[in-house]
């Protein structure tokens, strides 16, 4: 009797363990996400501001349209692939898709019922892929180049590379957009 019991609490307990095993994606996998954004993050920055110090906002936007692209390569390997994405896009191959789309509105959603854009991310588990995103907010540099209004010769250099750019009206703590990681085991 007693064994019986036992055994059918440890069986509940398996069930229970596997199906939030199924729900939430592995900690030990979103730990690694937050680092690679956060290492990602810091990259971009870097490359930003030595543009910004040394020549000025726009040549740091050819920089930018030269290396964020190659730094987010860069970052994707060992099953992960990274980038950056936006409700509002600058470069068209940072379009989200169905997933990414949902989230940006989510994180929106989440911004207007009081919550920290700074801290805020999403993640899923989805058959063999986990995916990550945590929110970018628009900070002090960069309304410069995606603010409501921009210097002359940005508008103009902005213009001749993204004709397209739908990455301006921004104000200062709004959401610019997410950094964005899949990770597939190889
Ligand atoms: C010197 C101009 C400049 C500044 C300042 C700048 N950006 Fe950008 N931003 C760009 C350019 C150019 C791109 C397109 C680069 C690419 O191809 O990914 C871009 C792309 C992005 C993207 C990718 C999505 C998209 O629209 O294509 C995000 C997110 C982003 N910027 C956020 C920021 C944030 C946050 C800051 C402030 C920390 C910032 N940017 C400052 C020029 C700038």
């Amino acid at each position: 009797m007693k064994k019986t019991a036992l055994a059918s609490a440890a069986a509940s307990l398996l069930i229970a363990s596997s199906s939030l095993y199924a729900e939430y994606p592995d900690q030990a996998l979103v730990q690694q996400a937050r680092q690679q954004a956060k290492a990602f993050a810091m990259d971009l920055k870097d490359t930003l501001m030595k543009g910004m110090k040394a020549d000025g906002p726009e040549v740091a936007i050819r920089l930018c349209n030269e290396e964020a692209p190659e730094i987010a390569a860069n970052h994707s390997k060992a099953g992960w692939d990274i980038g950056r994405t936006s409700l509002k896009i600058r470069n068209p191959d940072n379009a989200p898709d169905e997933w990414e789309t949902k989230m940006l509105l989510d994180f929106a959603e989440r911004q207007q019922a009081g919550e920290d854009l700074s801290t805020m991310e999403a993640s899923l588990q989805d058959g063999d892929t986990f995916r990550y995103m945590k929110a970018i907010p628009v900070g002090g540099p960069c309304v410069i180049c995606h603010g409501e209004t921009l210097a002359e010769p940005v508008k103009e250099e902005l213009a001749r590379l993204y004709p397209d750019d739908k990455a301006t009206g921004f104000a200062l703590g709004d959401l610019r957009g997410a950094f964005t990681l899949t990770y597939t085991a190889e």
